[in-house]
């Protein structure tokens, strides 16, 4: 063995997974070339193997030193001549067994430590099959491809993570580009905050979009469970019952039990349903019923006797178009028509007119697509069993205050149907989806308080981490701040994905959650190139620094060229600015700034 070309010295230490090397007094280069390619010696985060008869050990390089058993180099009184190199153990494989993360025994002084050749990580990697995709190439070793455990990668969820600009889009595009690639029935569903991977996926991806002609982003209010929605019209916060939320609540329930038995994804039992049912309702008739009653004038002054039979009504005025039914107007010293004594809604009706009326809320309130026809049933085949294997759903125009709550209520729709047709041969374990969630740092906080959120998404995406695995669905969370996330979240991610992290609160948040003890590579991440990563978990057999290639196209997140754009002069002109402020006011893209308002809700199908 001493012979090898692949040797490189002998343990001298061994303390638990931690090995360290004496590199041999006769090797003077620190490159070696084997089989026509070069391998440098006492690379950090290079590997190292020590054979043990039939079982050979692997390990990853952590710390180089001139001094035994620090791991520092000490400049002051350097043990001239020699070399250390500290090696963490992370495997091992048995004969042609394949690699097995885990060290049964371990080497002792004096075992032989070798250089890891490319062919020995192709043992490692193994060969590409139907369950690995290709994430790039070992940073080591230009012509290696780096393999991601397909079945470990969604089933046990992951993470990217890195600092703004250090390539995570880029990477979380590659993996999706991949898995598409070898996967003619995947299903990937996007949560994309800034609308950047449209240009990453065009024709491959169905996109839906806020205020889109062809594909609105719509998500029916009606999803929501009664404390979601109160809170979100008036205000009301959980387990306060005030009697006009009493009053709401049975309103709620009475127009979602007349719908429940004429539903387009069939009938429900009315006498099983809550306020909370998923179940269309007319909140615009709610909303005109509220001000009709608080508004009306009466032929009768009694309260009980203040009814339909008894209204002084001049119109009907229309639900749909806000406008509330007209009265004689009522007179003043205690004659007919009478003031209405009924003003227990009248606050809650004026909260709910004004929501309705924001065209910021339409994706909610008026979706172009008239809500009450298309059922739930239409919506969850619009984004999970469409023509296309990958579902972005863009929330760039989403006013950021409804983030936490959209991106709560699309993630529990998806959930839900997992979890309710977990056995149907169609979806469930049967068919998983793949959740990506970018920026999770905006809207999966481990504390709302700081962010003004009110958990809505952490709770159902902390869900998906929890309990996905059982019923077919898998997360990837992708952001800047790991620091930041859920720890919930981080506690269960499988993979870890680390690219540059200069922050040192975040830095050691990835190395305290990831696996392996890989803290020694993890180091590494302050010092990586852009696109590159440090790849350690379930999904990956053996922790790797890996170089991931940029794709063509990409997602729309290019730098701006600041030396170049401040090159040109430009004149101020009045007409600037304009369609800017437009687009903001309509909450439109500029491109779609000409087309139609978005079709005015015309019939409805529930009332
Ligand atoms: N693998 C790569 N190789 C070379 N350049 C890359 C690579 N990945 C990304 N880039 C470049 O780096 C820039 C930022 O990439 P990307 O948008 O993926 O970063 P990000 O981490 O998602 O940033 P943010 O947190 O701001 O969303 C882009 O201009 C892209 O062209
Ligand atoms: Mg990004």
């Amino acid at each position: 063995m001493l012979h090898e070309i692949s040797y490189i010295g002998k343990i001298v230490e061994v303390n638990s997974a931690i090995v360290e090397i004496e590199i041999d007094s006769e090797i003077t280069s620190f490159t070696r070339i084997i089989d026509g390619r070069l391998y440098k010696i006492g690379q950090l985060g290079t590997f190292v193997k020590f054979p043990m008869g039939n079982l050979t050990l692997y390990g990853v390089v952590s710390a180089v030193s001139n001094r035994p058993g620090s791991g520092t180099t000490n400049l002051l009184m350097p043990d001239l001549g020699r070399r250390y190199l500290q090696v963490q153990l992370i495997g091992e494989r048995l004969g042609d067994l394949p690699f097995e993360r885990g060290v049964g025994i371990f080497p002792t002084i004096q075992d032989e430590a070798h250089l890891v050749t490319e062919a020995d990580l192709k043992y490692i990697y193994g060969e590409d099959h139907a369950g690995l995709i290709e994430i790039g190439r070992h940073a080591a070793s230009e012509n290696l491809s780096v393999y991601l455990d397909l079945h470990h990668l969604v089933a046990r969820h992951s993470a990217i993570f890195g600092s703004t600009g250090s390539g995570k889009s880029n990477t979380a595009a590659t993996i999706i580009k991949q898995i598409m690639q070898k996967n003619p029935g995947a299903r990937i569903v996007l949560i994309d905050l800034h609308g950047e991977y449209a240009s990453a996926f065009e024709n491959q991806a169905r996109i839906f979009r806020i205020q889109d002609q062809q594909q609105p982003l719509s998500l029916p209010y009606w999803i929501m469970t009664f404390d979601e929605l109160a809170f979100f019209l008036v205000g009301r916060t959980p387990g306060q019952e005030k009697p006009e939320d009493k009053r709401l609540r049975e309103a709620i329930l009475l127009l979602k039990q007349a719908n429940s038995i004429r539903l387009k994804a069939g009938s429900v039992n009315p006498d099983f349903i809550t306020a909370d049912a998923p179940i269309p309702f007319d909140i615009r008739k709610m909303w005109h019923d509220f001000n009709r009653e608080v508004h009306g004038t009466y032929s009768q002054a009694q309260k009980e006797a203040q009814n339909r039979m008894s209204e002084e009504l001049i119109d009907e005025g229309d639900p749909y178009q806000l406008i509330p039914a007209r009265f004689k107007p009522y007179t003043p010293n205690n004659g007919a028509p009478f003031k209405s004594k009924n003003d227990l809604m009248a606050n809650y009706e004026q909260k709910i007119y004004s929501r309705l009326r924001d065209s910021r809320f339409n994706f909610l309130f008026n979706p172009n697509s008239n809500n009450t026809e298309n059922d739930l049933d239409q919506l969850l085949r619009d984004w999970i069993e469409n023509d296309q294997r990958l579902t972005i759903l863009d929330l760039s125009g989403i006013p950021f205050e409804l983030i936490d709550i959209s991106v709560g209520l699309l993630t529990r729709i998806v959930f839900d149907s997992m979890y309710w047709g977990q056995k149907e041969p169609y979806t469930g374990r049967n068919r998983p989806i793949l959740m990506v969630f970018e920026e999770a740092h905006s809207y999966l906080p481990k504390n709302e308080a700081n962010h003004h959120l009110f958990g809505y998404a952490r709770k159902a995406v902390e869900r998906i981490f929890k309990e996905g695995r059982k019923f077919g669905i898998g997360a990837m969370v992708v952001s800047q701040r790991p620091s930041e996330i859920s720890e919930t979240i981080l506690a269960q991610v499988g993979t870890f994905i680390a690219m540059r992290l200069t922050n040192s609160v975040d830095k050691n948040t990835v190395k305290a959650a990831a696996p392996d003890n890989m803290t020694s590579l993890i180091d590494q991440i302050s010092a990586l190139r852009i696109g590159e990563a440090i790849v350690v978990g379930e999904a990956i057999k053996i922790p790797s620094r890996v170089k991931i290639e940029q794709i063509t196209p990409g997602p729309n997140s290019h730098d701006p060229e600041v030396v170049r754009c401040w090159q040109q002069i430009f004149t101020p002109d009045e007409t600037h600015y304009q369609k800017i402020v437009t687009a903001l006011r309509e909450q439109k893209n500029i491109d779609d700034l000409n087309s139609p308002s978005p079709r005015r809700h015309e019939g409805h199908q529930f009332d």
